[in-house]
């Protein structure tokens, strides 16, 4: 009998040891929608559940036409999709399309709130290129709650390009989603979101991973060669992924599409709302553990002081894959070259400065709308609904640039567009952040620097939003809003 650890904030994860790893993984399921008068019509309905985590233990969840989690869905470029989204929640809730180019009133942020009982139509045309998308709640003030509750799924973009390109890509086959989220757990199972000052200052980090909704999972490798879709869709937790075996991989794609090149590498830094397709090579009879490793002390600032208190400066292992005689062929990814649209600092017209700050005196004995303001802020200002915070120029190419003067690091996310990070502290960035991207971290003493162009969509009422994808610090304020105009 495996121990559950339930109700030991912060440890289940780090005591598990492969042997404990059987649970059977879940792969969600595709939804590609009916087709009507040549549009891609999505009912997806927000509904409350339970889901065995645990044997025995039935906890609340919230989930996309399931218990937990949602379908994930499939488009292709150049479609047109309509989303009914019915809430059938006890509460009002939104569904925010997380690195769709769309119009500001589709965006499914705070602005586009669902009361109860309620259908709201999006509909928008696919512009972007192939890539691994996700959608999930933006609930003013609540997107940390409902998320860590189960509102969130993955939103997949084809193009002609990922349709004929050698790579793996028959879904559950030999292209799999794996959703990374970290939950902790009362003794009856319930769910415990955050209880103390330091939950909310440093974020939600639970003591359970889950990937696809399962704690311990396994999964049985049927080909040689398998294309894993990561989406850290944890509120606060950053991942140093890595095998037990220190295997190098292929990451082929970053948030918004493909890679120039692919790029090869033993250790996978992924922060909440980030995502990378990697490929694995899996041998006639492997047993090897995808794990964390904890990040340098320098990445981490206060976070690391306080992950230390928590025991999080520990390595964990995430899940198990197990392959006996997968078959199937081995492509070389080295020979895919993908080219996106390059933007030149030469073109951008303007460049906006966000200092990244929270306080921590006072301040962070504050909860959420307590008035008093707040401990999160981008320069120097907390969310308000009623403020537009910039306004940018249809078809402008910007740069916008992060600096953290706080002491933890902040994975910071633009609505509506892709950019292309430019650079870390005047260095440049990482190799696998030269592809388009809509979330970046930002480590403290960091100034990160990103390019992109607002296209096709403006409009004079309605914002989209920038802030930190930690979702307790999106919640606390450390957001803005831009009109495109
Ligand atoms: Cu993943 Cu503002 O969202
Ligand atoms: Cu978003
Ligand atoms: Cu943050």
């Amino acid at each position: 009998l495996i121990p559950l650890y339930l109700s030991r904030t912060a440890f289940g994860s780090y005591r598990y040891t492969a042997e404990d790893f059987i649970s059977p993984m879940v792969i969600p399921p595709e939804y590609y929608g009916r087709t009507k008068h040549g549009r891609r019509i999505f009912d997806l309905s927000l509904q409350h559940g339970t889901t065995e985590f645990f044997k025995g233990y039935h906890t609340p969840t919230i989930g996309i036409n399931a218990s937990y989690l949602g379908p994930v869905l499939r488009l292709k470029q150049g479609e047109f999709a309509e989303f009914n989204v019915k809430n059938n929640l006890n509460m009002p809730s939104t569904i925010h399309w997380h690195g769709v180019h769309l119009p500001a009133r589709m965006d499914g942020g705070p602005h586009q709130e669902i009361a109860q009982g309620q259908t709201w139509k999006a509909s928008f045309e696919i512009h972007q290129p192939a890539s691994t998308l996700w959608y999930h709640s933006h609930l003013h003030n609540y997107t940390g709650p409902q998320v860590y509750q189960g509102l969130a799924g993955l939103f997949y973009v084809d193009d002609e390009f990922s349709q004929k390109a050698d790579i793996p890509k028959t879904y559950g086959i030999n292209d799999i989603p794996l959703i990374l989220q970290d939950r902790s757990f009362y003794k009856d199972g319930s769910f415990r979101y955050v209880s103390n000052m330091h939950e909310r200052m440093a974020g939600v980090r639970g003591g359970h991973i889950l990937v696809n909704g399962v704690t311990r999972p396994l999964y049985r490798v049927q080909k040689k060669q398998v294309r894993f879709r990561v989406l850290n869709g944890s509120n606060a937790r950053t991942y140093n992924l890595h095998f037990s075996d220190n295997r190098e991989f292929t990451q082929i794609a970053s948030d918004g599409g493909f890679l120039q090149t692919p790029v090869r590498m033993k250790r996978l830094r992924l922060s909440s709302g980030e995502r990378a397709e990697i490929i694995v090579e899996f041998g006639m009879n492997d047993d090897v553990m995808l794990q964390h490793e904890p990040l340098p002390m320098n990445n981490l600032g206060m976070g690391m002081m306080a992950m230390m208190m928590s025991g999080d400066n520990q390595p964990f292992n995430i899940m198990r894959f197990a392959s006996k005689n997968p078959d199937g062929d081995v492509v070389s990814l080295q020979a895919i070259t993908y080219s996106s649209p390059i933007l030149n600092p030469e073109d951008a017209i303007k460049t906006r400065k966000f200092q990244l700050d929270m306080a921590m005196g006072m301040g962070m004995m504050m909860g959420r709308g307590s008035g008093g303001g707040s401990a999160f802020s981008i320069n120097n200002k907390s969310f308000d609904m009623n403020r537009f915070d910039e306004v940018v120029n249809l078809n402008a190419t910007e740069i916008w640039e992060f600096t953290n003067n706080s002491p933890m690091p902040h994975p910071m996310h633009i609505h509506d567009i892709q950019f292309r990070v430019l650079s870390r502290n005047n260095g440049p960035a990482d190799p696998n952040e030269q592809g388009l991207k809509d979330t970046v971290l930002v480590n403290p003493d960091e100034t990160v620097r990103v390019i992109t162009r607002f296209e096709h969509y403006a409009d004079d009422r309605y914002p989209y939003m920038f802030h930190c994808h930690i979702l307790e610090h999106e919640d606390q304020g450390m957001m803005g809003q831009f009109l495109v105009v």
